[in-house]
C-alpha cells in the first residue's frame, strides 16, 4: 500500500528534563511540522515549547471525573487528526512514550491501520532511571512490573525470588481511572495482598526518580505492615526486592551437564 503524506512519530522526553532527550527524539521534534505534548510537568511543556514552534499539549483532555480511556482516546483521536491532514506530526510523552503507557501505542497502531507511515522511538523510563539510583539490575534474580490496580484485582502467580516492581501505586484500587490519589481502604487491600506474599517486616521502597537535575531521588524504605501509613505521589513506584532465594532446579542442570559431556566425546 502507499504510504499517505501525513506521518506520526511518537517519543519520549524521559524523566529529567534536559537531560534524557535521546539525539533520534530530538531530530524527530524538529523535523516535525506539528507537536503534541502529553507531559506531566508544566515546566518540561514549556521547555517543549521553546523547541516548536507548533506546540500543542495534550493535558486539556484530563478532566475531572473523566474515565481515564476516554481521556485517552480523545488523545489518539487528536494526533490521528492531524496526520490524517497530511501532517508531519511528532508526539512528545514524558518517560518511555510506550512503558506503562498506552496512547502512544494506539496511535502508532491506528496510523498504521490507516496507511501512513508511524514509529515509536525508545527513551528512558522511570524503571531505568530506577534500575541506576537503585543499584538494581533486573537480569539478577529477574524482575516482575505490574500495574498496581491491576496486580490488586487480578489473581497473580507472584515470583517472590525476583524483584516486584508496581506501577501507578499512588492510585492502587481506583478501576474508574479517574482519580488522582486514592486512600486508606485501597492501600489495605493492596498491603493485605502482600503479606499474604511476604513477611511482614520485609523491607521495600516507594521510589520517584528526580524530573529536574537540580534535584535528587526519592527513595524510602519502610517494611510491608507500614504500607498504609506512607505519602504517596502520582509519580511514586513501589520495588519490592526478593524475599527469599530462588530454588535450583537440579533436574535439569544434571540434564545440561550430560549433554555437555555427550558433546565431549
Ligand atoms: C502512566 S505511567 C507513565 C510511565 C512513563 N511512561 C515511563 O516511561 O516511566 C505513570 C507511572 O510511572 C511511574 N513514574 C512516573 N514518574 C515517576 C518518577 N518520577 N519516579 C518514579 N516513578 C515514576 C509511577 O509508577 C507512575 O504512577
Amino acid at each position: 500500500m502507499t504510504k499517505q503524506t501525513g506521518s506520526l512519530v511518537c517519543v519520549g522526553t524521559g524523566m529529567m528534563l534536559g537531560g534524557h532527550l535521546t539525539p533520534r527524539a530530538r531530530s524527530a521534534i524538529s523535523l516535525s511540522e506539528r507537536l503534541f505534548m502529553a507531559v506531566s510537568d508544566p515546566i518540561v511543556e514549556k521547555w517543549l515549547e521553546n523547541m516548536h514552534p507548533d506546540a500543542r499539549s495534550l493535558q486539556v483532555f484530563y478532566q475531572p471525573g473523566c474515565p481515564r480511556d476516554r481521556t485517552y482516546q480523545r488523545m489518539v483521536e487528536t494526533i490521528l487528526s492531524s496526520v490524517r491532514k497530511g501532517i508531519r506530526v511528532c508526539a512528545a510523552f514524558y518517560g518511555h512514550p510506550g512503558v506503562f503507557a498506552c496512547v502512544a501505542h494506539r496511535a502508532v497502531e491506528a496510523a498504521h491501520r490507516a496507511g501512513f507511515s508511524a514509529r515509536m522511538e525508545a527513551a528512558i523510563s522511570a524503571a531505568d532511571c530506577l534500575y541506576a539510583d537503585l543499584g538494581i539490575d533486573p537480569g539478577k534474580w529477574g524482575c516482575q512490573h505490574y500495574e498496581a490496580t491491576q496486580f490488586l484485582t487480578r489473581k497473580r502467580e507472584v515470583d517472590s525470588s525476583a524483584y516486584l516492581i508496581l506501577w501507578q501505586v499512588g492510585v492502587v484500587g481506583d478501576e474508574t481511572h479517574s482519580r488522582l490519589s486514592t486512600g486508606k481502604l485501597e492501600r489495605q487491600l493492596l498491603q493485605q495482598k502482600l503479606l499474604r506474599m511476604y513477611p511482614e517486616d520485609h523491607l521495600m521502597t516507594i521510589y520517584e526518580a528526580a524530573t529536574l537535575p537540580i534535584s535528587s531521588f526519592r527513595s524510602e524504605t519502610i517494611p510491608v505492615k507500614k504500607f498504609v501509613t506512607v505519602a504517596l505521589s502520582q509519580h511514586s513506584t513501589l520495588v519490592v526486592p526478593p524475599a527469599r532465594t530462588c530454588e535450583v532446579d537440579h533436574e535439569t542442570q544434571q540434564l545440561l551437564a550430560k549433554s555437555r559431556l555427550k558433546e565431549q566425546d
